[in-house]
């Protein structure tokens, strides 16, 4: 069975400053085993991506290191920056309206509203928002009458007020991420305290099920592929995030087996409305053959992230990428990533 490449469009590559957990070259090969060709990388970095020469610094290690195709986020900061010159350059604004890991985040809403209409509406904004953040960053764009796109939804009252936000016409396109889908906190003992500390954090049996009864009002599905090491991960303060890439596929591929989801559910939520909200370029050549039948074990040791760990360890699924071709050269065959250091593109160029 052949898919399209998938388009992840929340990930956390870690470099700079991080490339202990990740860089370019590790996070795009986790990407690619997962049959992911295009990702859009975060601006949470050390240096955070919040002007021109941090974002030069992001863009100059993936075009040298990254396999697959990529853009990079900048973040929005206390100090609005001069658009011109930047908004060509970026796969998006995020902005961070709640705490999680790195510095960026907005605390006071006028900043908020100076940033929506900072930005041409042309330019994707996503926002890292929970509960009533999420309702007043809806307001908020709305107001300022342009698109915003709402990171990790995870709860049943944000995916009821996006339903009504779009009922009533408001601008507001959302993705889950597959941990969201998959565990909920009574998963969280079995996982580990430390290993299991994620924003948003894992909700409620009940706030999974609503995701799953609102899959119409999900618009993408995106990992937020946030890799720690399993050190930092189980040392005194551990960070939040999860690692994503290599699990996503496999886990929606199984889900489909279990007749929760259908192949064109996937192929909408993970590579044509994510093409679509942050216009992105079509792929040639690029597609990605899974076997459904194929029943395997999750094993972090089988991985190519950094981080050396996942939250889905030993679990069994059914379907599996066989091989990734990425603009007409196979970069997969069999969990073996062939693709090239610094072969990937830049959407925006
Ligand atoms: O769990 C998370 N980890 N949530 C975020 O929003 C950020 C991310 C990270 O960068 O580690
Ligand atoms: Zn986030
Ligand atoms: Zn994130
Ligand atoms: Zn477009």
């Amino acid at each position: 069975m052949r898919l399209p490449g998938l388009v992840d469009v929340h990930v956390h590559m870690r470099e700079p400053g991080g490339t202990h957990k990740e860089d370019w070259d590790s996070g795009t090969a986790a990407a690619l085993a997962g049959g992911v060709t295009m990702v859009l990388g975060m601006p949470n970095t050390r240096p955070a991506v919040t002007d021109n020469q941090t974002l030069d610094e992001a863009l100059a290690a993936a075009a040298s290191k990254a396999r697959c195709d990529y853009g990079q986020y900048l973040g929005a900061g206390p100090v609005v920056p001069d658009v011109s010159g930047l908004a060509e350059r970026i796969a998006g604004v995020k902005m961070y309206l709640d705490q999680t890991y790195g510095p960026l985040r907005l605390d006071e809403m006028d900043l908020w509203v100076r940033h929506f209409s900072a930005w041409p509406v042309q330019v994707p904004v996503a926002v890292h928002a929970e509960g009533r953040s999420l309702a007043a960053a809806i307001l908020l764009a709305s107001l300022a009458d342009r698109p915003v796109h709402l990171c990790h939804v995870s709860t049943r009252e944000e995916i009821e007020v996006i339903r009504m936000a779009k009922q009533s016409g408001v601008k507001v396109t959302c993705e889950v991420a597959p941990h969201h889908l998959f565990l909920c906190e009574e998963d969280a003992a079995a996982i580990g305290a430390g290993r299991s500390e994620v924003r948003p954090r894992l909700a409620r049996r009940r706030d999974v099920e609503a995701l799953w009864q609102n899959l119409d009002v999900i618009d993408c599905f995106a990992t937020d592929h946030a890799p720690h090491t399993l050190a930092e991960k189980e040392g005194e303060n551990p960070p939040p995030g999860f690692p994503g890439l290599e699990t996503a596929l496999p886990l929606f591929l199984n889900a489909v087996t279990e007749g929760r989801l259908s192949l064109e559910d996937i192929i909408q939520r993970y590579v044509t409305a994510p093409r679509r909200i942050f216009h992105l370029p079509e792929q040639a050549d690029t597609w990605v053959e899974v076997d459904l039948d194929a029943a395997w074990e999750v094993r972090a040791a089988e991985m190519h992230s950094r981080c050396g760990w996942t939250p889905f360890e030993g679990w069994k699924l059914r379907g599996r990428v066989r091989s990734v071709t990425l603009r007409g050269q196979e970069v997969v065959r069999d969990g073996q990533v062939l693709a090239k250091v610094g072969s990937g593109r830049n959407v925006r160029l």
